[in-house]
């Protein structure tokens, strides 16, 4: 050894000893490196320490609307293992979180929706002449977990489940009985079958949709026309039908005689929501719609001097589409010619034109609308009635506020503002973000983000995509995560909650759709409805307004029987949260610390 050594030295190669040892401490140092990084989740000590991370993006100022999750929150991704598979840790629960967790009780405990299902409050109403019973009298905390449906299954995967779900699931056979004739739902053996018909087209939605894309040519659905509500909805056949033509489509009705119709929707993996047009604003953006959509929805247009109307065209966007098919369109008997001559009066002083007016081989009638793409007819007009509404009334976020009587004023250039052909809108920069300094960069930062967690960390995590359909992002951002899944045969509803800056124009401009709500209280949604909730550094800002256990309550109310969360978090509320849902008997992972997959089991507490 010491003549070797002796024989480099005389025959001078050091340039060798050199690179040799400089490709030494590089290796140790890379060795090290991989090491720490791999070793922060310890199962044994369930949450230990993590090494404080640097945000992955700084932001000297944000532009209104802010980025939802705070540059502070964001953190520096691990970088990804070479092997693949990421290495998530089965949690085990030591901090002794106890809850003596009890069964809801009562016959209708399975399906229970605490806001809508509020009997007392309801029968105390003074008046229900606008649906004041079916809107939200939201209950005190209520801390019992559901039981299940008798027989309940796994729900039926999608595409399947669009076309027949289980009867045990949602054990309501009215609708089978009361729209027989019409074709909305029949049951066969176990399941209960969807033919695709509905009031307005019982031979089925496809032919349907494509006579009103021929009633006006300039409705190209999937391409300009992209989000659509449906207003009184039925059991959503219609949105069900275009999400084949890449619409995708809200649809809405309240929990009413139609027994269960928004929860057939759910079941089948169509986006639907609870919700009634009745004295409150609608929890939707602004200037948020492609085309409004209502097949005889019931809905009495021209009430209140037009306010429900009014409400439409608040949402709808500048240049936007109303589709109105009922029978006013169509029918000469006096009470229909009274609505008609109503609608054209109210919807003469909105400035709306009617671009289109026609009737089906069958002889139904169809009546399209456009919103005009300026304020410059208001300006126009004989009387300002209604008045443009004060800014207000614009500020507002429509959470518990009354159908105003006013119009929106039209954003400046309107016309212009129609955000890009489908899918290009979905990463284009939103028109409504447009005049704001740095919104560009801000906004294609936070996509390539969102991109990343999806590639990198969430679709390594212990989740079975392929059993996911109906997803919900609780603090969705600008609908980032949304936009990330787009290629997977999901659908998410992204929620903004009504305390963090007011994204939803936004998502609803790259194409997406969601809902203002306050998570200090319960969604307008059936249980069961959700394979998976998303929410990222949403419980370490939850406000001190209510308790961190009443949310999880919620979340297990929405959720399915093993569907999952997936949390992106500090690790404090991942401590928390995780320690929690062990006492829900869900199991438990968590990536980094940092991350955290939860899978509810089928568990209920003891009746
Ligand atoms: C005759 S059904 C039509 C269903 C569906 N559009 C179709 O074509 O098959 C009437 C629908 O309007 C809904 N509806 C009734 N009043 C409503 C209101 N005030 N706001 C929203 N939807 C309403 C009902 O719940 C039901 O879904």
């Amino acid at each position: 050894m010491s003549n070797l050594v002796e024989s480099f030295i005389k025959e001078r190669k050091y340039p060798f000893i050199f690179t040799f040892s400089a490709l030494l401490i590089w290796f140790m140092i890379l060795l090290y490196a991989n090491t720490t990084t791999f070793t922060t989740s310890d199962p044994k000590a369930f949450y230990p320490d993590v090494k404080v991370q640097q945000p992955l993006v700084q932001h000297q100022h944000a532009p209104p609307p802010p980025l939802v999750q705070d540059s502070k929150d964001r953190q520096e991704l691990p970088p990804k293992r070479h092997e693949g598979l990421l290495h998530w840790e089965k949690a085990f629960d030591t901090n002794n979180f106890s809850v003596d967790w009890k069964r809801c009780k009562g016959v209708l405990a399975a399906d229970y929706i605490p806001c809508l299902d509020n009997m007392k409050v309801i029968k105390a109403l003074r008046t229900r002449r606008h649906m004041e019973h079916r809107e939200r009298h939201c209950p005190n905390s209520i801390r019992c977990l559901l039981p299940l449906p008798k027989g309940y299954k796994v729900p039926v995967a999608w595409p399947k489940s669009r076309d027949m779900i289980w009867y045990d699931n949602v054990p309501h056979p009215k609708l089978v009985e009361y729209k027989k004739e019409q074709n909305w739902v029949v049951k066969s053996g176990e399941y209960l079958v969807f033919p695709g018909g509905g009031t307005q087209f019982k031979d089925g939605v496809n032919h349907y949709t494509d006579f009103i894309q021929k009633t006006l040519p300039t409705i190209q659905w999937g391409k300009n026309i992209r989000v659509v509500l449906d207003a009184g909805c039925g059991v959503a056949s219609f949105g069900g039908y275009l999400l084949d033509k890449n619409v995708i489509t809200m649809s809405f009705a309240p929990k009413d005689e139609h027994e269960a119709q928004i929860q057939f929707a759910l079941e089948r993996g169509i986006p639907a929501t609870l919700s009634v047009i009745g004295t409150q604003k609608l929890t939707f953006p602004d200037n948020g719609f492609d085309l409004i959509h209502c097949a005889r929805c019931r809905v009495h247009w021209d009430a209140d001097g037009g306010k429900p109307l009014y409400e439409l065209n608040r949402i709808l966007r500048p240049g936007g589409f109303f589709a109105w098919s009922a029978t006013p369109v169509y029918r000469d008997d006096e009470r229909d010619q009274k609505v008609w001559n109503a609608m054209v009066r109210v919807t003469t002083e909105m400035c709306w034109t009617v671009v289109a007016k026609t009737f089906d081989s069958s002889g139904i009638g169809l009546v399209i609308y456009q919103k005009p793409t300026s304020s410059s007819c208001y300006e126009k007009r004989k009387k300002n009635n209604p008045p443009i509404c004060k800014s207000s009334d614009i500020k507002q976020i429509s959470w518990y506020t009354k159908l105003s009587s006013c119009l929106i004023p039209i954003p400046v250039n309107g016309a212009e503002k129609w955000p890009a052909s489908w899918p290009n809108r979905l990463t284009s920069l939103p028109p409504s973000l447009s005049s704001e300094s740095d919104a560009s960069d801000l906004f294609d930062k936070d996509t390539k983000h969102w991109s990343r967690i999806v590639s990198d960390i969430y679709m390594e995590a212990p989740i079975n995509w392929s059993s996911v359909r109906n997803v919900m992002d609780m603090n969705a951002g600008y609908g980032g995560f949304a936009a990330a899944l787009i290629d997977l045969p999901i659908w998410v509803m992204n929620i903004v909650p009504v305390n963090r800056p007011d994204t939803l124009t936004v998502i609803f401009d790259r194409g997406l759709i969601g809902l203002y709500h306050d998570w200090c209280e319960s969604l307008n949604t059936y249980p069961r409805t959700y394979d998976l909730l998303h929410s990222s550094f949403f419980f370490k800002n939850f406000n001190q307004r209510c308790d961190i256990v009443d949310v999880v309550v919620e979340i297990d109310r929405i959720l399915r029987p093993d569907g999952y969360v997936l949390v992106q978090d500090s690790m404090e509320a991942i401590r928390k949260l995780g320690s929690i849902l062990h006492s829900l008997h869900w199991s438990v992972t968590l990536y980094q610390n940092q991350f955290l997959v939860g899978r509810k089991s089928f568990w209920r507490p003891k009746p």
